[in-house]
């Protein structure tokens, strides 16, 4: 009976990854708005624009890197789906979208979840050495999260 159970999981997971093999998930990709990205912000100094082009855009913007593996379908859908998520809560792509008010709460935010070491979440940190967050850019990002908004 187990076994059976198990071959029926089993084949249904290979019939995934074949159609998502087929199928492939579309991609996230947009050619970057200078307008509308938070590089185009000039109350951002530039060393916080790109640290967090850094460490935090393959997931909160629309120009994500997609990694090697993700030419393996069924992880291009699981990456796919995370980024969607993460965008509910935050886009730099859309970021001069935001309304003052929005802007305000998620700076707000930002600074929070990198004190609290929430951001860029660890596991995604295991696989790229180079986005962790030194001290000094992690003090600069809430000096300009906590500065007077410029507009
Ligand atoms: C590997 C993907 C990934 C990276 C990299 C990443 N995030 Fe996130 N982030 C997420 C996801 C997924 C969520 C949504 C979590 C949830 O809904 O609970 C999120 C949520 C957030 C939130 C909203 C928190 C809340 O509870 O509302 C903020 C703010 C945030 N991230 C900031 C950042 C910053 C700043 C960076 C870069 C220093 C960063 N993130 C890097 C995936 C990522």
């Amino acid at each position: 009976m187990m076994n059976k159970v198990l071959k029926g999981i089993a084949g249904l997971f290979i019939l995934l990854t074949i159609l998502a093999q087929i199928f492939p998930a579309n991609d996230i990709d947009t050619p970057l708005d200078p307008q509308v990205d938070l590089s185009g912000d000039s109350s951002v100094p530039a060393e916080v624009a790109a640290a967090l082009k850094t460490s935090c855009y393959d997931c909160h913007s629309n120009q994500p890197n997609y990694p090697w593996y993700a030419k393996i379908g069924i992880v291009k859908y699981y990456l796919t789906n995370h980024i969607k998520g993460s965008h509910k809560k935050l886009n730099f792509s859309l970021w001069n979208n935001y309304s003052d008010k929005e802007r305000r709460h998620k700076r707000e935010e930002i600074c929070e979840e990198i004190e609290d070491g929430n951001m860029p979440i660890k596991s995604y940190q295991l696989m790229h050495k180079d986005v962790a967050l030194s001290e000094t850019q992690k003090e600069l990002i809430c000096a300009w999260a906590n500065s007077t908004p410029q507009k």
